[in-house]
């Protein structure tokens, strides 16, 4: 079946950023002057995608406000709304867009994990279309720092294009129990099943019904595959993280870049 719609949860409350997240959604963030969750709407189109769901809550109605103008501004991308008014965890945001989706395999993407093009989510829906599984992307991680991740233990060798057959996966290991050094990043396509195993998942950590839980599910039940990322990458989910890509981007990009450049190499001496 055809992977057409992609989910993008814009309901967690920022804590990382306050207090700029009191009046503006982490979502939205500028990165130069284009809103984060724009650039992932873009990697979406890019990739075939032609119907969006935005899990919001009605605490931050300028994502709702977003998504209005951006069904006007890009042609052919159809975007729905979904909310999540509890932040009860990435599970149970999905699990409100669930509605909204329909019977179909559907993408999920975090909004504050940008990458730098459309090549991966493209790959992962053509292996789930293929496989009839679920797929998560990948990225190899140094080992010592597994255990801030949720990790796969791989079912077999990576293929020549990045594939790798999942048998399960473990929520931050310690280091000498980690069953590889490959992480789960926020792109995943997956199938409709997930649903009804998120309705049935006990909350777990912190009291929040996790998406881990419902993929482990899936892996242990049938065919589920990783795919290595080979593009980059930027975790604007911290200020850090989200000010590394502003520069990041900022030296590439065609109209600030020049006189940014110069600027930074004065700065730093
Ligand atoms: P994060 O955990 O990075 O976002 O979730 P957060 O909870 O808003 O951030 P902190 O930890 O408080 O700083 C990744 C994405 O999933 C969404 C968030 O909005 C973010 O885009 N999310 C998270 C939800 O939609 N609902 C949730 O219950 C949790």
């Amino acid at each position: 079946m055809r992977v057409r719609t992609a989910v993008i949860p814009c309901a967690g409350q920022g804590t990382r950023f306050r207090p700029i997240t009191r009046t503006v959604p982490k979502e939205l963030l500028p990165i130069i002057a284009t809103p984060a969750l724009q650039l992932v709407l873009d990697e979406c189109v890019g990739a075939g995608i032609d119907h969006v769901v935005l899990v919001s809550s009605h605490d931050k109605p300028a994502i709702e406000r977003f998504g209005k103008d951006a069904e006007q501004e890009m042609a052919g991308l159809k975007i729905s709304i979904a909310y999540q008014d509890e932040p009860r965890g990435l599970g149970h945001a999905v699990g409100c867009a669930r509605e909204a989706v329909g019977d179909e395999p559907f993408a999920v993407l975090l909004p504050d994990e940008l990458m730098s093009g459309s090549q991966l989510l493209a790959q992962m829906i053509d292996v789930c279309e293929r496989t009839g599984g679920s797929v998560v992307g990948l990225k190899r991680v140094p080992m010592h720092e597994v255990g801030a991740y949720g990790v796969i233990a791989p079912a077999g060798d990576l293929d020549a294009n990045g594939v790798v057959p999942i048998a399960t996966m473990v929520e931050k290991p310690p280091v000498e129990d980690a069953p590889s050094d490959l992480i789960i990043i926020g792109r995943y396509v997956l199938t409709n099943d997930v649903f009804d195993l998120i309705e049935r998942l006990p909350p777990g950590a912190k009291g929040e019904i996790q998406l881990t839980d419902a993929l482990r599910q899936q892996a242990e039940a049938g065919p589920f595959h990783g795919v290595l990322s080979r593009i980059g990458r930027h975790d604007t989910g911290n200020p850090l993280g989200w000010l590394t890509a502003v520069v990041d981007l900022a030296i590439d990009d065609p109209t600030v870049g020049p006189e940014f450049t110069a600027w930074l190499r004065g700065r730093l001496g």
